[in-house]
């Protein structure tokens, strides 16, 4: 049996997807969200997920305490410093073809700028933003009749597929 904590820190949709993904599964899933009333926290509450709300400032300490075999940041909208990062192995998603369109509103830059694609990057985590070895990408066509809702729509539902298979492929 495996154990993976999911940290997030919004919507939970990528955290969802990943927990009906391995519903029938030997994999142990826990949440933890440094962000009080965040939409995720009422989805584990709907999923009966185990779920911690720790804040930032306490993460290390929480952590250091406990053992998983995978952190999944799933919108964990924090910087991880570099004694988080010693506890074991980090994976991270965004909503990018990384390195282009780093940091927040991916979706919106790569939309304004006229690209004509961009895509989603799962990534081992560093020291950096959305930096780090790149495990697994996904392109994605940004048609000229697309509004920012359905490029936005078009990414997580690529993001809610490929990103439960990443992980259980690095477990
Ligand atoms: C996802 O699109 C994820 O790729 C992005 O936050 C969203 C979280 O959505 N992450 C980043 O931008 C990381 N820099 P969700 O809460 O519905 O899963």
């Amino acid at each position: 049996m495996k154990k993976i904590l999911v940290m997030a820190s919004g919507n939970g949709s990528n955290f969802e997807a990943i927990v009906e993904y391995f519903k029938n599964k030997d994999v142990e899933i826990e949440l933890l969200c440094n962000i009080e009333g965040a939409n995720v926290i009422n989805r584990a509450k709907r999923l009966n997920i185990k779920y911690y709300r720790v804040g930032f400032c306490d993460t290390y300490e929480f952590l250091k305490e406990k053992k998983y075999d995978l952190y999944v940041l799933a919108g964990y909208m924090r910087i991880l410093p570099h004694n988080i990062l010693t506890l074991g192995r980090f994976v991270n998603i965004h909503p990018s073809l990384l390195p282009q369109f780093k940091g927040i509103d991916a979706i919106k830059r790569a939309y304004l700028s006229n690209a004509k694609e961009t895509g989603v990057t799962v990534h081992y985590v560093d020291d950096e933003v959305d930096s780090g070895e790149i495990i697994a990408s996904e392109r994605c066509k940004i048609e000229p009749d697309m509004t920012l809702k359905d490029l936005e729509e078009k990414i997580h539902s690529i993001e809610h597929k490929l990103y439960p298979r990443v992980i259980e492929e690095i477990l």
